[in-house]
């Protein structure tokens, strides 16, 4: 029998604008479905069905050409796209759900086959580790041409540009994607980013690019509907920090005045295949000095949430695998039953199967 007091992660919470019934959100995934980068019916399909999320925060979509990667993924800098989203978005606001989308630019893990052929950016020119996932299958990543001042500030104008048409598609918000390995994580992590001028070098220089396009991307829209999501210790294509507890601890203090709806901070709480089981957790510390809504997101299930949420670890939590299987989790949770098992082989394929097909628990058998 559980000792915990079960109804913390059942408490509404007020994040910026955003009004949550419960602490359950539906994590950022990448599921591969669009088509030509295009949200079409059965995403909405998909979104529709986890609409009890208290709040869904959409798959990483791309926020220009050049910041897109993944062979399926969604964009949003296209009418065409805008009017995709906006089909996913009423059907979530129909089922009484709130959506955000994550922006997404890749840097250097995008691939020349995404660039009509051009290098992929990045803050400097350092090979990332691993495959991209091109439309003909995994290639390994290439050097990155490093970026010059004025792509830098094209890069935080098409933030803003995004943000608007996030909000023409119908979207309660956005969260800024600076997690995982991607653009503005290369711009804050040393091991990716070895600049001489303000965006390298001090880790207030590091932190500069993310200031920036919290600025763009805040001034289009609003503080109170503007989420951010890192991934301090995440490991993956090669990403490291030669000191993330200092790197972080000054990021979560420069955000403080900022007003955001929430911080999401993505590390897991049990050693994984993606993210470093020998560094130190910075997630607590991040949590000591941050002053607003604290997600946080990485392994967790119904106990260790609950302990969490308890212990003051955080004021919510987001699932990501649990999820994927589970289009009703929060009822699931609150009842404390059994939970569908995600099957990862059909985590990026095509078609409904793995993706609309998991049971809801009325139908569960
Ligand atoms: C299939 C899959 C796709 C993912 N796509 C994204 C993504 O688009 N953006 C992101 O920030 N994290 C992404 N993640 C990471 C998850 O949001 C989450 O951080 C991770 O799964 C750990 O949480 P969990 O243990 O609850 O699953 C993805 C993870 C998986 C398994």
């Amino acid at each position: 029998m559980s000792t915990h007091d079960d109804d913390v992660l059942f408490q509404p919470l007020q994040a910026g604008a955003f009004q949550m019934p419960h602490r359950i959100l539906m994590s950022p995934l990448t599921r591969a479905r669009a088509t030509d980068r295009i949200p079409n019916d059965l995403m909405a399909e998909y979104y529709t069905q986890r609409a009890s999320a208290a709040l869904i925060i959409s798959e990483a979509t791309a926020i220009s050409p050049q910041g897109f990667g993944w062979h399926g993924a969604p964009a949003i800098y296209s009418d065409d796209q805008v009017a995709g989203w906006r089909k996913v978005t009423d059907a979530v606001h129909n089922a009484g759900g709130r959506m955000v989308v994550q922006l997404w630019h890749m840097g250097r893990v995008s691939h020349p086959d995404y660039q009509d052929g051009k290098l992929p950016v990045g803050p400097s020119p350092i090979l990332a580790a691993g495959e991209a996932h091109t439309p003909t299958g995994k290639k390994p990543y290439v050097v990155p041409h490093e970026l010059t001042k004025p792509e830098i500030r094209k890069i935080v104008e098409d933030y803003a540009t995004a943000t608007r048409r996030a909000r023409d598609a119908g979207f309660d918000g956005v969260e800024i994607h600076g997690a995982n390995g991607y653009l503005i994580d290369e711009f804050l992590r040393d091991g990716s980013n070895q600049r001489t001028d303000e965006y390298g070098g001090s880790k207030e220089n590091r932190t500069r690019f993310l200031l920036e396009v919290i600025e763009a991307v805040t001034d289009a829209w609003s503080a109170d509907r503007t989420g951010l999501r890192i991934s301090p210790t995440m490991n993956g294509t090669g990403m490291f920090d030669s000191d993330p507890i200092s790197l972080f601890r000054y990021v979560a203090e420069v955000l403080n005045p900022l007003g955001l709806a929430y911080l999401h901070v993505a590390e897991s709480i049990r050693p994984g295949r993606i993210y470093n089981p020998d560094a130190p957790r910075v997630t607590p510390e991040i949590r000591k000095l941050y002053d607003g809504v604290f997600i946080a997101n990485g392994g967790y299930d119904r106990d260790t949430a609950i302990a969490c949420l308890e212990r003051g670890e955080a004021d919510a939590i987001a699932f990501g695998q649990k999820f994927i299987a589970n289009p009703d989790l929060p009822q699931r949770l609150m009842q404390d039953a059994s939970l569908n098992e995600p099957n990862p082989d059909t985590y990026y394929s095509p078609g409904p199967v793995g993706y609309t097909d998991y049971p809801a628990l009325e139908s569960a058998v």
